[in-house]
């Protein structure tokens, strides 16, 4: 069961959630479900969030913001105050100070003048300079409270800027109007409910345990552009030395070991990191960095094609080694190749492929190394990266292929069994399919959408 999870506040967020998340993420505190849709299928569920009216109304929002304006700008006249004490008292440290540099000066001088060197003064001088001397900690703590107070004037400043900014917006908009967005945005969910899957991943739960089989390496999945009333699912176990395919009609089948047909491949794979995507299945051919498109309907291998410069045969594999160089995985937008090369220095390069020729369509280089990766997955175009195949993983760094930009992140992703050897990804069922030290596990994914107030898709 997939469910659609939308979250309006005053700035729009949008959050989807891979599955129906009723047990375990409820709306804030002060928030109040405003409408739900259902799909065709009665599959999804939409929920439309939107802040409790008092909390939104315009007046105590406005009233709320007023008492922080007023309150900041009763601490900046306190720090105004406090800063011109402050300065005033610098002016004298300063003067002070440069008083003990003349007196210490003079004090050489008669130093070294012997001749007019008298005892008594001599004395008295040094008793003075050893007093001045104490007072040395004392200018110092002055000159730091002084870049203290003005370093506290800018942020007040900065604070006070981003209030009135915020003043502004709040009261552009009124209940009623955030209402029309709400009712908009239900209806634009109703009609693109397939096309609003994307979103950035925030949490990972899970997984359960679907079957406990096979060896320690492997990789399971199923066609993320099969029909609705297609679940076949596909087995194909260890990284090394197979070549058989198992095909299951269902989960449950799956589950119970009743094979609908088994696929003798032509050549052997390498590695765990397979997809089947629209009825093909598409792997990397063992010592090579060839890649194979294996159609399941004609049992026939349609294409293969070299991927230029991609590393092979654990030259940059994952941490985990098994000749998982080259990652085939499919999103919303197709089918990618994860790979790297020697002119990338090892480190992750994104290929975007044509899923008929797998000829190269676009490619970016990434910073991350492939050999520091214990896992890769895409979401939307984005490449979110593990970093480590062991307990205690999590997914550490993404690449955005829309704007070419990276970012690291800290989502936490329960290894149970120990030991990862395959994660990918299904746009279909939104769920990350694992192979977790010979146990087949689902995780599944919480993406956020962010939507523009502007945004009218
Ligand atoms: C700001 O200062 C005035 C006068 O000192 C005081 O009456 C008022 O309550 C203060 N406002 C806030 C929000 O602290
Ligand atoms: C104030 O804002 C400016 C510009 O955004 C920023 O460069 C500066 O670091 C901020 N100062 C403080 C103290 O936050
Ligand atoms: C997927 O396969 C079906 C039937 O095999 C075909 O009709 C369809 O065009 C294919 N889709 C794409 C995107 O190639
Ligand atoms: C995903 O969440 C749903 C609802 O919370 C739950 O029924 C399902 O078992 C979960 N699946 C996984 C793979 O965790």
């Amino acid at each position: 069961m997939r469910a659609l999870f939308v979250v309006l506040k005053p700035l729009c967020f949008l959050a989807l959630f891979g599955y129906c998340p009723s047990a375990t993420i409820r709306p804030k505190e002060g928030w109040q479900v405003y409408s739900s849709a259902q799909d065709t299928d009665g599959r999804c569920i939409c929920t439309v969030v939107a802040p409790e009216q008092n909390l939104c109304s315009r007046d105590a929002k406005s009233r709320q913001l007023r008492q922080l304006l007023e309150k900041i700008q009763n601490m900046s006249q306190s720090i105004e105050v406090l800063n011109l004490r402050t300065q005033r008292d610098f002016q004298y440290v300063m003067k002070m100070e440069s008083q003990m540099k003349g007196l210490r000066s003079k004090f050489r001088q008669i130093e070294s003048n012997r001749r007019t060197l008298l005892t008594k003064n001599f004395q008295e001088l040094k008793g003075k300079m050893n007093e001045l001397q104490l007072l040395i900690p004392v200018l110092e703590q002055y000159k730091t409270d002084a870049t203290l107070i003005s370093q506290f004037k800018e942020e007040i400043r900065n604070l006070s800027l981003v209030l009135t900014a915020i003043h502004e917006e709040i009261g552009a908009y009124d209940y009623e109007e955030l209402q029309q967005r709400v009712l908009g945005l239900e209806g634009r969910l109703r009609n693109c409910m397939n096309k609003l899957t994307c979103g950035k991943l925030m949490k990972i739960t899970g997984p359960i345990t679907v079957k406990t089989s096979g060896t320690r390496f492997g990789a399971w999945m199923k066609d993320p552009q099969a029909s609705p009333k297609n679940n076949k699912v596909w087995y194909m176990d260890s990284y090394t030395n197979n070549k058989i395919v198992r095909e299951y009609k269902s989960v449950s089948d799956f589950v119970a070991g009743v094979e609908s047909r088994t696929y003798n491949l032509p050549f052997h794979w390498a590695g765990t990191n397979h997809v089947v995507y629209n009825g093909s299945l598409y792997y990397n051919k063992y010592q090579s960095n060839i890649i194979v498109r294996y159609s399941f309907e004609s049992g026939r291998v349609m294409t293969q094609r070299a991927l230029e410069s991609a590393g092979f045969h654990n030259v940059y594999p994952y941490t985990w080694g098994g000749f998982s160089d080259i990652d085939l995985m499919a999103d919303e937008l197709g089918l990618w190749a994860i790979y790297a090369t020697n002119q990338n220095a090892g480190n992750i390069v994104i290929s975007q492929l044509d899923h008929l020729t797998i000829q190269v369509l676009n490619s970016w280089n990434t910073e991350y190394s492939k050999r520091n990766a214990g896992e890769s997955f895409m979401i939307c175009g984005t490449l979110y990266i593990t970093n480590s195949h062991l307990t205690g993983a999590k997914v550490y760094y993404s690449y955005s292929t829309k704007t070419s930009t990276y970012e690291y992140m800290d989502i936490p992703i329960h290894n149970k069994y120990f030991h990862m050897s395959m994660l990918d990804y299904n746009a279909r069922d939104r769920a990350l399919y694992g192979w977790n030290n010979g146990h087949q596990v689902l995780f599944n994914v919480t993406l956020f959408h962010i939507i523009k107030n502007d945004d009218e898709s």
